[in-house]
């Protein structure tokens, strides 16, 4: 299964450690283009290579790691989707203001889903600091993972995902039920509950 990584700041990152750290493949993106992730790929090592964000996006699963106002940029030149997998790890508030942006009603991942036609959306990766998201088997069990989304089957392989990373993984249910994770207003984002036996 090939991985691609929207975003090399802190998520973006911090996944892409935790990936390779599992022996999977990478290819990262950033706004300024693959040279100015030189230092982050030398690094990370053989299993990862730096690209344009065109060539993230192609990959089987995509992980989205940008600043909630820039990704309709981000994305924008994006697709067709054609049912490939993107995992929202994203929250819709950011610094320096960390005033949370409208959200109509609607879940924030559903919204980055009517941005990505024909993608099948998983929100997960939102909930924790890029520090925690770095160490998912410590403090003697599991740390656990919230997953969430309308399509079973994409949701089947993200969880797998998430398990062999070391992490347990928990599935809210849909996107309005995973609004528990979304930060701000669920009540769950920034919990750091860790599973034992
Ligand atoms: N930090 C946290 O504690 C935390 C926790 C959970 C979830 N999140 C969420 O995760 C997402 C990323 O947060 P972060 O802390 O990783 O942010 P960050 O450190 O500021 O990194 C953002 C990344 O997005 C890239 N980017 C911006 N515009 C882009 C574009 N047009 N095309 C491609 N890449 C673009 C940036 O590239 P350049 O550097 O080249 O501009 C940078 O690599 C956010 O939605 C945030 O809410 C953050």
């Amino acid at each position: 299964m090939s991985i691609g990584i929207i975003g090399a700041g802190g998520i973006g990152s911090a996944i892409a450690r935790l990936l390779v750290g599992a022996g999977l493949k990478v290819v990262i993106s950033n706004r300024r283009g693959p040279e100015s992730l030189k230092q982050l790929v030398d690094e990370l090592g053989a299993n990862a290579r730096a690209v344009s964000t065109k060539e993230a996006s192609e990959a089987e699963v995509v992980f989205l790691a940008v600043n909630w106002s820039k990704i309709p940029a981000a994305v924008e030149e994006l697709g067709p989707w054609n049912g490939r997998i993107v995992i929202d790890t994203n929250n819709p508030i950011e610094a320096p203001l960390f005033k949370p942006f409208p959200l109509n009603g609607k879940p924030s991942t559903q919204l980055i889903a009517d941005m990505l036609p024909g993608a099948k959306v998983v929100k997960a990766f939102n909930h924790l600091s890029p520090a925690l998201l770095e160490s998912p088997g410590s403090e003697g069990g599991k740390r656990v993972l919230f997953l969430s989304g309308e399509h079973v089957d994409a949701k089947r392989k993200v969880v797998e995902m998430i398990n062999l990373l070391g992490f347990h993984g928990i599935d809210l249910g849909d996107l309005e039920q995973g609004q528990l994770a979304q930060f701000p207003g669920g009540p769950l984002p920034g919990l750091n509950l860790v599973k034992h036996g």
